[in-house]
C-alpha cells in the first residue's frame, strides 16, 4: 500500500473516501469544506453522529467537492485526546473503509494538527489494523486499500515520522505472520530461515545446530528439545550500527509448547503455536532497526525448539546442566521457557552486553495477574526499567512492574541441584522471572512476560484476532531514544 503526503485542500482531493476526524460534539471544524458540506455535517451531528471515540459514519459527499464519500470518525472528548485514541481511530476508520470496498482514501489532518496530534499515529493505527493473515485460505480477500493520501503540508518531520511508521508496522506484520503460522509450518528450521532472510550488510545471522549447542554445554536448552523430531536451532543475529557494547535481546522461541511429559490439557493447546512470539518480536525489532539504520548495537538470540513428548523426552525429576555450569532440577517440563531463555542469557554474556532484555510468553500466571492488557515486567536495573516504562506510555504497549523480592530465592531451592525450574502455583509469575535473574546475575537485565498480550482473542481497533506482534513498537521506541 502507498502512503503519500500532499498539500492540497480537502475539496480538491479526488478519492473514494475522505476521512474527517472529529472530537465529541464539535461539528464546526470543517467550515473550509464549503457550505453544502458544513450543513450536511451539522445535520448529521444532530442525530447520526456525535464524535464519540471510534464512532464511524460513511456518507456520500456533496456534488461540489471532489471526494466521492466522507467518513466521519470520532476521537472522543477533546480534553481527553491521546496518541492511543488517534491510533485507535486510525485503525477503526481504515478497517471500516476496507470492508466497504474503498481503494483510495484520504485523511484530513487539520483537526489532528489543531489538537497537536501527529497524523503518523493515525496512519500507524490504520496500518496495524489492516493486517490480515490469508496464507491458508483459497479465496484471498480481494478487498484492500491501495493508497492513503495524507492531506498536509509536506515537512521533513512528517515524512520521517511516516517512514518510521511504515517500517515499524511492516515489521509488526512480519512478526504476526510468523506467529500466526501453525507449528507444522513454523518449525525451528523455518524460524531460522525467517531469521536468515533478514541478512544485510549490517546484520549477520548465525544458526547454531544441536551439536554446536551440545559442545557449548547448553544442557538446559537442549533438555527441552529432546522429545521432538524437529532439530532445534539456536539463532544468533548481530546488528552493528554503533561502536559501543551491544544490547542483547532474547526472544523465547518455542514453536510449539505441548508441555512435554507434564502435558497440557487439550483445550486451547492449539494456541501454543504462539509460544515463539518473543522470538518473532526480536526478529521484527532487528528487521526494523536494520531498515532504519539506527545507531545502536544489538545481539538478538532465539533459542528455538519444540516442546513435545516422546520416548526420549525430558522427565520430571531430571537434572540438567546449563551453559553457565548451574544444575537445574526439572520439576515440570511445561516450565520450559525459562530453561531455554536461561541458556540464551548464559550464552549472550560472551558478547559483553551492557544490558539484556528478554521477551517471552513465559507464564499463564501473567494473564491471571494482568489479563490481556499489560506486559509483566521484572528486572534488576532501575534505569532500564524506567526507560521501558516511558516507551510503554508512548506506544501503549503497556508494562506493569512486578517485584523480585530476595525471598523468592527460597522458592526455587532444589534438594539435589543448584536450582529447580518450578516453584508451584504460588507466585508463579514472579518466580519464573526470579529463575531468570539467577542466570542474569549482575548484568543489567529486564524480563518482559508477554503471555497475556501476544495473542488477541477479541479484536481491538488496530489489533485483528491472532498474533498482536507486541514488543516491537515498545522496543523500537526505546532504541530510538537510547541512541
Ligand atoms: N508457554 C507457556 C505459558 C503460556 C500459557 C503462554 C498460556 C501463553 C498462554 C509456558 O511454557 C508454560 O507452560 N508455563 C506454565 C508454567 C508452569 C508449569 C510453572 C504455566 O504458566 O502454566
Ligand atoms: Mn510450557
Ligand atoms: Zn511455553
Amino acid at each position: 500500500m502507498n502512503i503519500y503526503i500532499k498539500s492540497i485542500g480537502e475539496v480538491d482531493c479526488a478519492c473514494d473516501a475522505l476521512i474527517l476526524p472529529f472530537t465529541e460534539g464539535n461539528s464546526v471544524l470543517y467550515d473550509k469544506l464549503g457550505s453544502t458540506t458544513s450543513k450536511l455535517i451539522k445535520k448529521l451531528f444532530s442525530k447520526e453522529f456525535h464524535g464519540k471515540q471510534n464512532e464511524v459514519l460513511l456518507v456520500p459527499a456533496p456534488q461540489d467537492i471532489k471526494p466521492e464519500r466522507i467518513l466521519l470518525v470520532g476521537l472522543g472528548k477533546k480534553d481527553e485526546i491521546s496518541r492511543e485514541k488517534v491510533r485507535q481511530a486510525g485503525g477503526k476508520a481504515a478497517v471500516y473503509l476496507r470492508d466497504m470496498g474503498m481503494k483510495r482514501i484520504a485523511l484530513s489532518t487539520s483537526v489532528l494538527s489543531s489538537l497537536k496530534m501527529s497524523p503518523a499515529d493515525f496512519i500507524e493505527g490504520s496500518l496495524l489494523g489492516l493486517y490480515t493473515f490469508k496464507r491458508y485460505v483459497e479465496e484471498k480477500n480481494k478487498k484492500g486499500i491501495d493508497s492513503i493520501l495524507v492531506l498536509s503540508k509536506v515537512s521533513k518531520d512528517l515524512k520521517d515520522n511516516i517512514h518510521w511508521t511504515k517500517v515499524i508496522t511492516s515489521s509488526v506484520s512480519f512478526a504476526r505472520d510468523l506467529i500466526n503460522t501453525p507449528a507444522n509450518d513454523m518449525t525451528p528450521a523455518h524460524l531460522a530461515n525467517a531469521a536468515l532472510s533478514l541478512k544485510q550488510k549490517n546484520l549477520t545471522v548465525r544458526v547454531l545446530e544441536k551439536k554446536d549447542a551440545e559442545k557449548l554445554g547448553m544442557g538446559s536448552y537442549l533438555s527441552v528439545a529432546r522429545g521432538s523430531k524437529e532439530p532445534p536451532k539456536f539463532i544468533v543475529l548481530k546488528y552493528k550500527g554503533a561502536k559501543r557494547a551491544p544490547l542483547a535481546l532474547i526472544g523465547k522461541s518455542i514453536t510449539f509448547d505441548s508441555g512435554g511429559i507434564s502435558l497440557k490439557p487439550a483445550e486451547g493447546m492449539e494456541e501454543m503455536k504462539y509460544d515463539m512470539a518473543g522470538g518473532a518480536a526480536v526478529l521484527g525489532i532487528l528487521k526494523a532497526v536494520s531498515e532504519l539504520k539506527l545507531p545502536v548495537n544489538l545481539v538478538g538470540i532465539l533459542p528455538a525448539t519444540e516442546n513435545l513428548i516422546g520416548g526420549s523426552a525430558t522427565k520430571p525429576g531430571d537434572v540438567v546442566r546449563a551453559v553457565n555450569g548451574k544444575t537445574v532440577e526439572i520439576i515440570n517440563t511445561d516450565a520450559e521457557g525459562r530453561l531455554v531463555v536461561a541458556d540464551a542469557i548464559g550464552y549472550c554474556k560472551r558478547f559483553k552486553p551492557w544490558a539484556i532484555i528478554d521477551i517471552a510468553t513465559l507464564t499463564g500466571a501473567c494473564s491471571i495477574a494482568l489479563g490481556n492488557e499489560a506486559i509483566a515486567m521484572m528486572g534488576n536495573d532501575r534505569g532500564l526499567i524506567n526507560k521501558i516504562k516511558k516507551s510503554a506510555d508512548k506506544t501503549y504497549e503497556r508494562v506493569w512492574e512486578m517485584p523480585l523480592f530476595d525471598e523468592y530465592k527460597e522458592y526455587l531451592k532444589s534438594d539435589i541441584a543448584d536450582i529447580k525450574n518450578h516453584a508451584g502455583k504460588n507466585g508463579a509469575l514472579v518466580t519464573s522471572a526470579y529463575f531468570l535473574l539467577e542466570f542474569a546475575g549482575q548484568v543489567p537485565w529486564v524480563h518482559l512476560d508477554i503471555a497475556g498480550t501476544a495473542w488477541i482473542k477479541k479484536e481491538k481497533p488496530y489489533m485483528p484476532k491472532g498474533a498482536s506482534g507486541i514488543g516491537i513498537r515498545l522496543m523500537l521506541n526505546l532504541l530510538k531514544e537510547l541512541k
